[in-house]
């Protein structure tokens, strides 16, 4: 069955019934910028968001997040709450308020220099700074009394995202037990061998089994949580159940493959400001028919952004018939950049752009346009519809969700997909071109292989791309956690 907006609507009207629907997350889904002198409403570099607000566009509802724009606190009314989408207000924004402080030692420091590392094998280490760790706690706290105010006594069904929040449905249920919650981890979880080095890692997994349904990308992060718990605290794990029973509560833990809203998306492709801005694109870069490759991606060192330099730079040195006739655009958004290894990166990256573009430029062309800046999401689509072939080498990730939007934006049926099999999207998008980033030399050519695939294939691979992420879309995501919880006789 393909799941609809329709369909999840209707399924949230039979089974949640009037429980009040609340997601929490850090990231907000909008946030509001002071620029010159108006203020500007960005949509934010996130799979997290990109997923959800489809989902909360259907439900209604509230979503509890950091309030992190400039302009966040001028738009809200005393109850710190907006109604988004701008163009279609359709739920509540409640923001939440950190200080520099907080944000510091909770975002910056516990969540992105610790979990982030820790969950991603990319050989970063993680740094654990126990007042970070404090920081954490009591930001958690800070959530937990916004989600109270916002549920009261109520039996709502309560949506945790992420990371950032793994002690919240523990805090929110020792004030209300009525409340249902649902937690959704949206990175990977590692294998016990790497988990156990965490100094809190008890308190983590106890914070997280407070949920009654706690949900991966994969079947194989599941079983990595699942063995991290055998091991490491005093709880019976049901394998058979794919549960684990904890002083007398039961938390199950399935997999449940994020998307994307792929008509909204397929429909917003085609718009003619899209096609306006493909245009523009070309004129604004002096386009020919080169060949077009993109990758776009947070700034961010999971997602193999210097692996993918040196594979173009492999590419083009032992096929030099393609210099001049390859143009990759690598698009990036700048992120966590208090955070030294981010810094690193962004520098890492601009040496590596420099070195190869010297290496190859003429006088009209260069290989790689970096373009290292926000972009709106009509400008992401053109480039998605431009593009020849897109690359996704991520060394660890969650699902990743650019290379699903790629594919629901080629209504074309064009385009050649290239992506890391270290990706949660690997498992379903198997028509890709699937490589190790680590692969120097077999990633070189499988950029030659990308441009030289005939179209008649393209266009089947595409298309069976397509049926995936078609299958396989949000709404199915959020249907298939409400049924399961609606099994579980909540
Ligand atoms: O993919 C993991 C994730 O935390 C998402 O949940 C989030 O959308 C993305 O990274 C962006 O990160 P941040 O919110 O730190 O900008």
């Amino acid at each position: 069955m393909s799941w609809t907006k329709e369909g999840l609507q209707e399924l949230v009207k039979t089974k949640l019934t009037d429980r009040l629907f609340a997601v929490v997350s850090n990231r907000e889904p909008y946030i509001h910028v002071s620029s010159v002198d108006e203020i500007q409403c960005v949509v934010p570099a996130s799979g997290l968001t990109v997923a959800l607000d489809p989902v909360m566009r259907a439900c209604g509802g509230v979503w509890i997040a950091h309030g992190s724009g400039s302009a966040d606190r001028e738009v809200v009314d005393d109850k710190n709450r907006v109604s988004v989408p701008p163009d279609e207000p359709c739920y509540t924004l409640r923001r939440v308020w950190l200080t520099k402080e907080e944000e510091e030692g909770y975002y910056l420091g516990f969540s992105n220099e610790a979990l982030w590392p820790l969950c991603h094998i990319a050989y970063t280490p993680p740094n654990f700074d126990e007042a970070h760790w404090n920081t954490y706690k009591r930001v958690n706290q800070i959530f937990a009394d916004a989600v109270l105010e916002e549920v009261g006594d109520s039996q709502a069904f309560v949506f945790i995202q992420d990371y950032h929040l793994a002690l919240l449905s523990r805090l929110i249920k020792a004030r209300n037990p009525q409340v249902i919650t649902a937690q959704f981890w949206h990175i990977p979880w590692p294998n016990p061998e790497a988990f156990r080095i965490c100094p809190w890692g008890e308190e983590i997994l106890d914070g997280l089994l407070g949920n009654d349904l706690l949900g991966f990308h994969i079947r194989y992060h599941c079983d990595n949580f699942l063995e991290t718990v055998r091991r490491m605290l005093e709880s019976r794990v049901d394998n058979e159940r794919s549960a684990v029973n904890r002083g007398g509560t039961t938390t199950l833990v399935c997999p449940f493959p994020i998307s994307v809203d792929f008509h909204r998306i397929a429909r917003d492709a085609a718009k003619a400001e899209v096609t306006e801005e493909m245009e523009e694109i070309r004129r604004r870069w002096e386009l020919g028919d080169e060949f077009i490759g993109i990758g776009i991606d947070r700034l961010d060192y999971t997602k193999g952004i210097p692996h993918r330099f040196r594979a173009l730079d492999k590419f083009l040195a032992k096929y030099p018939e393609y210099q001049e006739r390859m143009v990759f655009f690598q698009l990036g958004e700048p992120s966590r950049i208090h955070i030294k290894k981010y810094k690193e990166l962004n520098a890492e990256i601009d040496d590596l752009v420099e070195e190869i573009n010297w290496k190859y430029q003429s006088a009209n062309w260069k290989p790689i346009i970096y373009v290292r800046e926000h972009l709106s999401p009509t400008t992401l689509l053109a480039f998605n519809r431009l593009a020849h072939f897109c690359i996704v080498s991520s060394l660890h990730d969650g699902m990743n969700l650019v290379a699903k939007e790629f594919v629901s934006s080629r209504t074309d049926e064009d385009g050649v997909l290239i992506l890391s099999r270290f990706t949660g999207a690997a498992r379903e998008l198997t028509e890709a071109i699937l490589l190790n980033p680590y692969a120097t030399d077999d990633f070189a050519e499988s950029i030659r292989k990308a441009i030289k695939m005939p179209k008649e294939q393209r266009k089947a691979r595409m298309r069976k791309l397509r049926q995936a992420v078609e299958e396989n879309n949000i709404y199915r995501w959020a249907g298939s956690i409400i049924s399961e919880l609606a099994n579980l006789g909540l």
